[in-house]
Order: C-alpha cells, then structure tokens, then sequence
C-alpha cells in the first residue's frame, strides 16, 4: 500500500491507501509510540525520510492523490502532521519526539529542500522536539543509483552541510545532520559553527561499534568507513549487516 499505485515498466505495483487505510495507519503509529514509551524506551521518531510511506506521501513522484492527501505540500504534509499529532496526543507532552526527513528525494519532480523548508516549520509548530535531515531513497539502491539514495557512495560528506544551515535559518527546533560525516573535527565544526545540535552516523558505526569510545579516549583519526555499501548489500543478501572490509581483515589476521 501507498499514496498511489506505482506504475512501472512491469506494470502497476500496490494499491492506492483509502482513505480507511490511512486513518488506520494513522492511529497505528499512535499505539506504537504508547507501546514504545510504555517499553521504556527514551523516545520515538517517525520516519519521514528515505522514501518510505511517509516520505512517499509527502513526494510528488510517488504521490498522485487528487484528495486532501495529495497534490498541494500542505495535502502532501498531512498524513505526516496528522501522524505528529496523534503520537503526542498518546504520549504526552515531555517525551521526545523526533521527526526524520528528506531534504530532497533526489527524484524527478520529488519532494524538494524548499518543500522540507515548509515541512520543518509546520513540525516545529506542531512542536516536535527535533528534525533529523537526511536524503535520498531506498529507490536509488534499487535502480543502481546509489548517489541518490540514502547511503551515498561518496566520501564528501557530510552531504546535507548546506541545506541543515538553510532550515538552521528558519527554524529554532534541535536539528540533527545526517549523512557522510566521518570525522570529530568535522562532527565539532558543525556543532560549533551551530549548523546541527547533533550529528548522526549510520556505516561509520558499521565498521567500528566504539568509534565514539576511541574518539573519547583521545584517539581522534577518522572513521575508515569507505561509504561503498558493501555493507548494506551484504545485510540485502541475507548475510547480515556487516564492515566487509573489516571482515576480511580479520580473516587475514587468522590466515
Ligand atoms: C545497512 C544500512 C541500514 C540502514 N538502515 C536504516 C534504517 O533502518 N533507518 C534509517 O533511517 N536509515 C537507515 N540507513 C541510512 C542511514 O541511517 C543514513 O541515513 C545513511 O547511511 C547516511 O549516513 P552515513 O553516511 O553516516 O552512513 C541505513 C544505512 C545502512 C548502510
Ligand atoms: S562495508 Fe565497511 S567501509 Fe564499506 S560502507 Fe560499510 S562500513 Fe563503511
């Protein structure tokens, strides 16, 4: 299910959500962040980003509604909103909620950086208590165009630097950054020149769990991650998420 069928080369793919299927999936995300809070956990988010159904929504390229859930950003922006609201109504006011999203889907016609602009406000007036910018979707991996995906295969991170001090201009809620970072020194300029209020990583961890336990005990080289997805591949081809590269090392070591 998503905001529309998909028409592809192999013909129509899925099926147009109704308007039913949303308000179920709507009041779905409500009892899973209750059910989260009530787990213990510290906090939720949703995810926004990456173009799953949420992000799919809220992106022209997938979205072709005619209804209140599609057409205009304000349309598009309404699941994720009614989302935002149903999930604070469940677990109050003072428990961590965050909101993860594309700057850009980086797909014709997509979901843009001047749409996620507008997007960031209307989530920091429904009173979100910080935005984790990211790009890309799962798409890019899967038509071969990995650059326009989430995990790029470029080392000039990090890659959303730009955008994060746009919505940085707009909006006063914590932003966290996504997205190529490798480096402390790199981690500590965009804290301090107050870009981002904190940096995310994703395959830097892949390849060394304790990266922030080394950087702490004063070893500060960068991370060795090669942002070549080796990893994810490995995790599509059922061997489970891992550093390829450190692997082998270590087979070698053995040999
Ligand atoms: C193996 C793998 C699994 C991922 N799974 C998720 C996920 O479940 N949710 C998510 O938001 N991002 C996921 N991502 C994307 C990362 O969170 C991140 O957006 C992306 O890798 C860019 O950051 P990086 O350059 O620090 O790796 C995944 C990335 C990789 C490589
Ligand atoms: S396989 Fe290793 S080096 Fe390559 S992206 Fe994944 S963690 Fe980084």
């Amino acid at each position: 299910m998503g905001p529309s069928a998909l028409k592809t080369d192999n013909g129509t793919r899925g099926k147009e959500m109704t308007i039913e299927d949303i308000h179920k999936v709507v009041n779905s995300f409500g009892e899973a962040a209750a059910r989260a809070q009530k787990a213990g956990f510290d906090g939720v988010q949703i995810h926004g980003a990456h173009g799953y159904l949420v992000s799919q929504f809220l992106s022209p390229f997938f979205n072709h509604r005619v209804d209140a859930y599609g057409g205009s950003l304000e349309n598009r922006a309404r699941l994720l909103l009614e989302i935002v609201r149903e999930i604070r109504q469940a677990v109050g006011g003072g428990y961590p909620f965050l909101v993860k999203i594309n700057t850009d889907d980086f797909l014709p016609g997509g979901f843009n950086t001047d749409e996620m602009l507008q997007v960031a406000k209307w989530l920091e007036v429904a009173g979100i208590d910080a935005i984790e910018l990211s790009g890309g979707t799962i798409l890019g991996l899967v038509t071969g165009k990995p650059n326009t995906s989430f995990s790029r295969i470029e080392r000039n991170g990090p890659y959303y630097e730009d955008t994060a001090k746009r919505c940085r201009d707009r909006i006063s809620v914590p932003l966290i950054l996504d997205g190529g970072t490798r480096s402390l020194d790199v981690s500590q300029r965009l804290i301090e020149q107050g870009t981002a209020d904190y940096v995310a990583m994703a395959r830097p961890f892949i390849r060394e769990p304790d990266l922030v336990q080394r950087w702490q005990s004063g070893d500060t080289a960068e991370s060795g991650c090669l942002s070549d997805n080796a990893c994810l591949f490995e995790g599509i081809k059922g061997h489970g998420v891992h550093c390829v590269h450190i692997m082998n090392e270590s087979l070698l070591q053995l040999a």
